[in-house]
This record gives structure tokens, sequence and C-alpha cells, in this order.
């Protein structure tokens, strides 16, 4: 009886270890947070850092791609900030374009190179996410590429045109994120992606202007895209339809009480004061109404 008490102890013990132990492995490389993100949590974005002459990426003496953070605006002070589920329109002004930046524009707008940054998918431990608001960091999914579960890409496609001295720029960007479904990885981002849009007329860019740009933030809690089309040639609905037959009816009740209420009493009554008079009102009696049908209606009475 001891003795199988033993033997059970021991298996605990294996089993135990075991699981330490696999549990050790997991969490070798940048610690994955198991939980995600709430509500309203900062997120950081960095871009890959690029040579201004060939706006190839740059990389560490060990080949690791760096990543620095998106531009500081002017607006805040800091670089642009991403918050968890929250949809919203922020401005983010670089004060002045200098000759640097202004060359990585042209790679970008010319489509040589994009302007590629990335979010952490999920939080990441807190002294490796002030590095990465403060001062970015080098790829620490070693080398894993753009879909490691660490980061989740952000690719944003800026559009505009190049001039001889200047550029033009669209300025205005939708960003859309999607979280992965809150049943199989709450707070966790899945996809992201932003891109140019032209709401206002391109943004004319010279070396020492300051660049505007204006974010449309929208959060998707999966990774389907809801069907945006209900315009124009979009599929008719049903709440379409029984809107349309609710109105029909509203306004056909309107114009009958209107006409029983109001023009059917006066018709009544100018009728009899014609008589009256004598008077025979020619066409003009049937302006708006038909003449015939207005009167009928009186005679019957
Ligand atoms: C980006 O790379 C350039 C060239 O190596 C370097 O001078 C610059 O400091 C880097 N930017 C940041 C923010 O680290
Ligand atoms: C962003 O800037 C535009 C143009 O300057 C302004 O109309 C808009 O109100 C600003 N939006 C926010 C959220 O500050
Ligand atoms: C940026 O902010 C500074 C100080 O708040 C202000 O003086 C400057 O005019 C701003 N620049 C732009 C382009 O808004
Ligand atoms: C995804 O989210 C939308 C709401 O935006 C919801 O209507 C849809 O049913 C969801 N799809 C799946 C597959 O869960």
């Amino acid at each position: 009886m001891l003795d199988r008490f033993n033997i059970l102890l021991r298996l605990l013990l294996v089993f135990y270890t075991t699981l330490a132990s696999a549990n050790a492995a997991q969490q070798e490389p940048l610690a994955l947070q198991t939980a995600g993100y709430k509500v309203g949590d900062k997120i950081p974005v960095t871009c890959l850092n690029r040579t201004i002459d060939t706006g190839e990426h740059i990389t560490d003496e060990a080949g690791q791609l760096s990543y620095i953070p998106f531009f500081t605006c002017n607006e805040t002070g800091r670089p642009l900030e991403l918050l968890f589920g929250i949809e919203k329109e922020i401005n983010c002004t670089l004060d002045f374009i200098d000759d640097p930046f202004f060359h990585l524009l042209e790679f970008y707008v010319h489509n040589d190179a994009p302007l590629t940054c990335r979010i952490p998918s999920k939080p990441l431990p807190p002294s490796a996410l002030k590095e990465e608001f403060e001062k970015g960091a080098v790829d620490k999914t070693d080398g894993q590429g753009s879909l490691s579960e660490i980061y989740t890409p952000l690719v944003v496609a800026l559009a505009g045109t190049l001039q001889r001295s200047h550029l033009h720029v669209a300025t205005n960007l939708n960003v859309l994120l999607h979280a992965a479904p809150k049943s199989i990885a709450p707070g966790t981002i899945a996809a992201a992606t932003a891109y140019s849009i032209s709401r206002d007329p391109p943004k004319r860019l010279a070396i020492g202007d300051s660049f505007p740009l204006q974010f449309s933030i929208r959060w998707y809690p999966n990774t389907s895209l809801p069907s945006g089309w209900t315009g124009v040639g979009g599929h008719l609905t049903f709440s379409t339809l029984v809107y349309c037959a609710l109105s029909a009816l509203a306004s056909a009740a309107i114009c009958v009480s209107y006409f029983r209420g109001v023009e059917l009493p006066r018709r009544l009554k100018s009728h009899g004061k014609d008589r009256l008079g004598g008077v025979e009102r020619g066409g003009l009696g049937g302006y708006g109404l038909s003449n015939g049908y207005g009167y009928g209606v009186g005679k019957h009475d």
C-alpha cells in the first residue's frame, strides 16, 4: 500500500517537473505575455530605419533589422500611439521636413521602399515596451519575418506624386486594425494596414515644410471585413424595403388627413361662396388638386 503511494507520488513529481520545464522553454525568447491588451491600452508604432541614399533597411552588426519609433507628432510631443479598440481621428504633424526625411518620403511615394512599420500583437513586457516607445528596437523576433507572433506588420501606403523640387502627398490616411476574435485570443492584434485616401487635395511638400498627417483609425473585432456597400448599386436589404413601405404609408396618411381636414372644408366653403356670388370659377379653382374630384365630393354631400 505504501509502495503504491510512493510510486504515485514520484509520477506526480515527474509530471510536475516536465510541465515546469516545458513552460520555461516556451518563455525563452522575448516572453510573449499571455494577457492581451485591454481597451484603451497604448500601442507603440515603430518603423524600419532606412538609409537615405538607397532606401534600404538598416541592420545592426548582428544583421538584425532596426526599428525606430514613428516620427514625433507635434500635437503630442511623442511618436504616434494607437489605443487598443479605440476608434478616433488622430492628427500627427511632423514639425519640419529635413533633408534626410524628404529623401525618404521620395522613396515611399515613388514606391522604391515601403514605409514598413509594426506594432506588438500583444503587450510587450514592461521593460521592452518602454524601449519600444522611446528608442525603438532591433528585430526581437530573430528573423522570423513579418509573420512573427510577437509583432503585426503595419505597412503605411503613402500615395503621392514626385515633382522636380517638391512632392504632392495625400496626407489623410485610413488605419484598419483587426483584433483576433475575443473567444480565441482576447486583446490580440491580428492584422493591420494603413493607406492614403484622397479626401483633401494632396499636400504640396518641400524641405522645411511641416508634414500634417491625419489618421482615421478603425477597429474590427475579427479578421473579416464587414460589407460596407449600402449606397447606389448595393443590395436591397429587408430593412430598406420595410422603411420604404412605412414611409409610403406615412406620406399617404398625411396627404389624406390634409385633404380631409384642411383642403376639403376650404373648397366646400369657397364653393358655397361662389354660388352665392353667382360667379363660376374657372380653371384656377382646380389648381393643385383635380377640379372634378374636389367639386365632385362637395356636390355629393
Ligand atoms: C537610422 O539610421 C541612421 C543611419 O544608420 C542613423 O544615423 C539614425 O540615427 C537611425 N535613426 C534612429 C532613430 O536610430
Ligand atoms: C485635425 O486637423 C484638421 C485640419 O487642421 C482639423 O480640421 C481637425 O479638427 C483636427 N482633428 C483633431 C482630432 O484634432
Ligand atoms: C509645433 O509645436 C510648437 C510648440 O507647441 C509650435 O510652436 C509650432 O508652431 C508647431 N508646429 C506646427 C507645424 O504645428
Ligand atoms: C466579425 O465581426 C462582425 C462585426 O464587425 C460580426 O458581424 C461578424 O459576425 C463577425 N464574424 C465572425 C466570423 O465572427
